[in-house]
């Protein structure tokens, strides 16, 4: 039986890998995905998620989300990080389809409601969409199956500020209220993202096996080293929103504590992620330990296969 899942996603190059492992992951049904803001605008991230998508040969509907943050403007996208374009030097995608005519928080809110207690949400960039479905309509909170996050770190430093990780520090407001719903959420933070890395002999070797969809994530993650490198100076980058997919997966390959997750939504440590303080809402499950060999070697398995399932889709 596979899993229903929805993926929320600014793509961005970790997203364009996260997106491609669902892809390839049979145990998965991608039903959605919803766009937004971060790495890239969210016009850009319909764009890219669309092309993801088709280059798979993966029929499966993309809802353009929100534009800008919840409650504050919208912070200069990522493109030191991912590119201008969200593919490092790639050029802009231009995907042969269009958006699903909803809104991403109406599409998460109906996918959900269609199939009571079967979809899995998985956020990988900021959470302003899934705040807006939590508004759009609360009972969300009850049709759906589990929220995943990648964001945020419990006993760590963060990644935009010495505080903050990105995608909760893109939109601290809509966040807190995604910690604060009475849903089951599991947080994938930098406590187990940057534990799990990758080398550019990982992505040579995933071009070679799959030089369609492995070649394109090689072309794409040159740029994403070249940020790494110049931050960590190692030439290997962090798996972060690869992470959340395969703690959808493979849950028992990460150690979990049930805490309470508050966020800063003002002053110096602003999208600071707050663990154990709060008593007003329901525990995340956080992720604290990862067997990171085994997620690099699912990630790394599982794209390399990645052309002969886009290859199966096309000619089925
Ligand atoms: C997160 O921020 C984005 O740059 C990545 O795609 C990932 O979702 C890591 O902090
Ligand atoms: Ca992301």
């Amino acid at each position: 039986m596979t899993q229903k899942l929805i993926i929320d996603t600014d793509p961005g190059i970790d997203d364009a890998m996260a997106v491609h492992l669902a892809f390839a992951d049979a145990r998965l049904d991608v039903i959605g995905m919803t766009t937004i803001f971060g790495n890239v605008r969210t016009d850009q991230a319909t764009r890219n998620a669309m092309a993801l998508a088709e280059m798979a040969h993966y029929s499966v509907p993309v809802a353009a989300g929100a534009a800008i943050p919840r409650r504050r403007d919208a912070a200069t996208p990522a493109d030191f990080v991912h590119g201008p374009e969200g593919f490092g030097d790639l050029p802009a995608m231009q995907p042969a389809g269009g958006p699903d005519p909803r809104s991403a928080a109406q599409f998460l809110c109906e996918t959900c409601a269609a199939h009571p207690g079967e979809v899995v949400i998985c956020a990988v960039g900021p959470l302003t969409n899934l705040a807006a479905a939590l508004d759009h309509n609360p009972s969300i909170t009850r049709t759906v199956k589990a929220v995943v996050v990648m964001g945020g770190s419990a006993a760590r430093h963060g990644n935009v500020t010495d505080y903050a990780e990105a995608n909760i520090w893109n939109d601290p407001d809509a966040a807190d209220a995604v910690f604060a719903a009475d849903w089951d959420v599991t947080m994938i933070g930098l406590d187990v993202t940057e534990k799990t890395q990758c080398t550019p002999d990982d992505f040579a070797a995933l071009a070679d096996a799959a030089p369609h969809i492995g070649g394109f994530l090689q072309q794409a993650s040159s740029f994403y080293f070249d940020f790494h490198e110049a931050k960590t100076g190692k030439r290997s980058c962090f798996m972060h929103d690869p992470s959340a997919i395969i703690a959808v997966t493979d849950p028992a390959l990460f150690g979990f504590e049930d805490r309470t997750v508050s966020v800063t939504c003002n002053g110096d440590e602003i999208g600071r992620t707050v663990t154990g303080v709060a008593t007003d809402r329901r525990t995340t499950r956080i992720a604290m330990t990862v067997d990171s060999a085994s997620v690099r070697a699912i990630f790394l398995s599982q794209i390399k296969a990645a052309d002969r399932c886009a290859q199966a889709r096309k000619t089925s």
